[in-house]
Formats: structure tokens, sequence, C-alpha cells
């Protein structure tokens, strides 16, 4: 595992990573920035490990990554946010990542709504937004990224489905570079978050989506719906095109028909 030092040597960020916290192995970085966020972590605080025995996914699913070979973070933020618009923090995740991948490889990201980032239609990066509010205010948020970097195979079940930046730009990467480059890109882009000026982010995360225009199948909690992908609304919803009328969702999984 890394060390923070080595982690915080040539960062070169103000808020981002001024405090970090390695792991070679932990249950799930998210649940440990959870706790520290409630006991007090200043806003920036990163929770990084090797390997999570119980690395967490959206909608109840878990995160597989092989020890050593990808990043798996948390960042806590504290941004002054109306609750409404807590559900905006994915899209400042995903341009952040999206950014800072396109920076370093040279090639281009595809952002998939809610919260995934893509290279030639295979996700490489999951983002897990936690959050705790008070009073209708955000007290904090925890973002945790599940980023392949190096890992080479995937299980059956993920193979179609899951890339790593390695196997698309075919070299093996230097992950401590692809992490500094994430943060600084995310402390980049929060500039937007803290002065609530998400029209920026969601143009920029808009910009590198597919799917609107093309009928898709939303699924959540096991209930699928079928319409066109209308436009990504204000508050971070989907407007999709029903048989039924427009629909807005919130969470969900995507696939395009055809
Ligand atoms: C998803 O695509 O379903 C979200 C995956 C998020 C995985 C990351 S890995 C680091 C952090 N800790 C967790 O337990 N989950 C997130």
């Amino acid at each position: 595992m890394f060390t923070k030092e080595e982690l915080q040597a040539g960062l070169g960020t103000n808020i981002f990573g001024q405090k970090i916290y390695t792991y070679n192995s932990i249950d799930s970085t998210n649940s440990c920035a959870k706790v520290i966020a409630s006991t007090g972590a200043v806003e920036g605080a990163i929770v990084i490990t090797e390997y999570q025995t119980e690395g967490r996914g959206r909608q109840g699913r878990t995160w597989q990554s092989e020890s050593g070979l990808n990043l798996l973070f948390s960042l806590v933020i504290r941004p002054s946010l109306d609750v409404n618009n807590v559900g905006l923090l994915p899209f400042f995740a995903a341009t952040g990542v999206a950014n800072a991948v396109e920076d370093h490889l040279k090639i281009k990201c595809e952002c998939k709504w809610p919260n995934d980032v893509l290279l030639n239609g295979k996700k490489f990066c999951g983002i897990l937004m936690e959050s705790s509010c008070q009073n209708n205010q955000l007290e904090y948020a925890v973002i945790g990224i599940g980023l392949n970097v190096n890992q080479k195979e995937f299980g059956p079940d993920l193979e179609k489905k899951a890339t790593s930046l390695s196997i698309e730009s075919n070299k093996e990467l230097d992950r401590k570079a692809i992490f500094q480059h994430v943060v600084r890109s995310l402390e980049s882009v929060y500039a937007d978050v803290q002065s609530g000026n998400f029209a920026n982010i969601l143009k920029a995360w808009k910009d590198r989506a597919s799917i609107f225009g093309k009928e898709i199948t939303l699924t959540q909690t096991g209930t699928k719906t079928e319409g066109k992908a209308l436009l990504l609304r204000e508050d971070g919803g989907l407007a999709i095109s029903t048989s039924e009328g427009e629909k807005v969702f919130y969470s969900g999984d995507i696939t395009i028909i055809g």
C-alpha cells in the first residue's frame, strides 16, 4: 500500500487529500469515511485501501476489485448544499474522474447515468455517494470511487461490462499518478460545487453522455420502464418519454435498447 506521504508528495491540492487514511484491507472505504465524517473529519479527508472485504456499489450491489491493482477510495466533502441538490454530487465526481482520465490517457470517456464512467462502452469507474443531512442542509457527503486501473480480468458476469484503464490504453499504469490526477481534477471541479454552479458540471457531464434521444430500459428495484431518454434535469433527474407520458427518475440502471 502507498503511504500517505507518497500519495501527498506532489499532490498539489489545497483541500482534497490534506488528510489521508491508508489501509491494506478494510471492509469498505465508504463505511470508514462515514464514521470519520460523522466524528468530525475535515473536508477533503480521503480513505484509501488496496482491498475491500465488503466493497459496496449502488442499489445494494457489491463492488469487486482485485487487491493492489486498482484505486478504491472515499472523499469526505462538506459543501453548503440544500438537501434537494445533494443528488447532484455524483455528477461532480463523474466529471472530475472523466476530466482526469481524458487528460492522463488522451482517450475519451463516456458518462452513463447516473454515476458510471465508461471507456469504449465498458465501465471502469463506479461512484457511490452517501450523505448525511440536518435541517434540510447537507452535513457531509462521502464520495466513494472505485476505479479499475491495472486489473486485466473480470469474472464471467462482468467481463462484457467491465474494463480498466490498462486494458483500454494497452499499458501498465502508475496508480499513484492516476490517484493524484483524479484528486486534483476533483478539487478543480469542486469550485463549481462550492459556488452552487452545477450548470457547468451538468453541461460537462451531458457532453459525455450518449443516451439522449435513444430508446432505453430503466430498471429500478426490479421494475422496468421503457422509453426515450429525453433530458437531464437541473436536479439530476432523468426525464424519459414513455407510453404513459413523461416520467422522471433519480435512481436505477439503464440499458440502451438494440
Ligand atoms: C457502483 O457503480 O455501483 C458504485 C461502486 C462504488 C465502489 C467504490 S470503491 C470505494 C468505495 N467504497 C465502497 O464500498 N464503495 C465505493
